[in-house]
């Protein structure tokens, strides 16, 4: 067995509400990511699906334990590394879609390009083949509030794969958009993998948990399965 591209160990994030009150979004997880392999997270609303995804994927730090990407421990990384880590490794896609509301899609997708050594041209160039990838090209100068869910969520797809990252994360990406649209994010999450790259994938959709090559099951903030 290789060593794994992403691992947590017991991982742990609580949060300090009014008074004494502490809320234990997540405790002592532990689990681990084989490069090239899909990983489904399931479990009931409030369970700590999101807050797993978000520590692993360096856009929140535990209270305790720690991520190791590549060997590298990601949770003591300042945020310089951390941030460097999200632009070239990672790309996340979201249930509500997050895109920027006052760009187009042609320039939500090109977001992830500015901080690489791209000139303008190249970077619309490439973010314009990845709105065709996902069957967006028509729409590259529309403004989110001018597609439909499903759309949205094509050019949030074709953001997080501009960049060409190593991990995909994904929070419920098909909850809110219509079976046609959900079958193409699972086309694209299939040939992500095929190109031997990596997913962790929160979904409630049987369809999404059963492609996955392994799965994780969160119960009251504890990985139980
Ligand atoms: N920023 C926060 N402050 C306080 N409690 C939070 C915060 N984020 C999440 N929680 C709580 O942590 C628990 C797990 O949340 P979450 O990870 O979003 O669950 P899931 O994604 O499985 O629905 C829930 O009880 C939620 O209310
Ligand atoms: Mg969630």
């Amino acid at each position: 067995m290789t060593a794994p591209l992403l691992q947590a160990r017991h991982l742990s994030k609580s949060y300090v509400l009014g008074g004494n009150h502490k809320v234990h979004a997540l405790r002592d997880a532990s689990m681990e990511l084989q490069q090239g392999s899909w990983l489904a997270i399931t479990g009931p609303s409030g369970s700590g699906k999101s807050t797993l995804l978000a520590l692993l994927a360096g856009l929140d730090r535990p209270t305790s334990g720690e991520v190791f990407l590549d060997g590298t421990n990601i949770s003591q990384a300042n945020d310089v590394r951390l941030a460097r880590y999200r632009k070239e490794k990672i790309g996340i896609i979201f249930q509500e879609y997050q895109l920027f509301e006052e760009l187009s899609s042609l320039e939500n997708v090109a977001m992830p390009l500015v901080v690489t050594a791209m000139t303008a041209k190249q970077r619309h160039a490439k973010a314009q083949a990845l709105l065709e990838t996902v069957g967006m090209a028509e729409r590259a100068t529309h403004l989110p509030r001018q597609l439909s869910g499903g759309e949205r969520q094509r050019v949030a797809v074709a953001r997080a794969l501009v960049h060409d990252p190593e991990i995909i994360f994904a929070d419920e990406p098909t909850s809110n958009i219509d079976q046609k649209a959900a079958d193409l994010v699972m086309d694209l999450f299939h040939s992500f993998k095929q190109s031997g790259k990596s997913l962790i994938v929160v979904s409630h959709s049987k369809q999404l948990s059963m492609a996955a090559d392994t799965r994780i099951q969160m119960e009251t903030g504890r990985i139980v399965q």
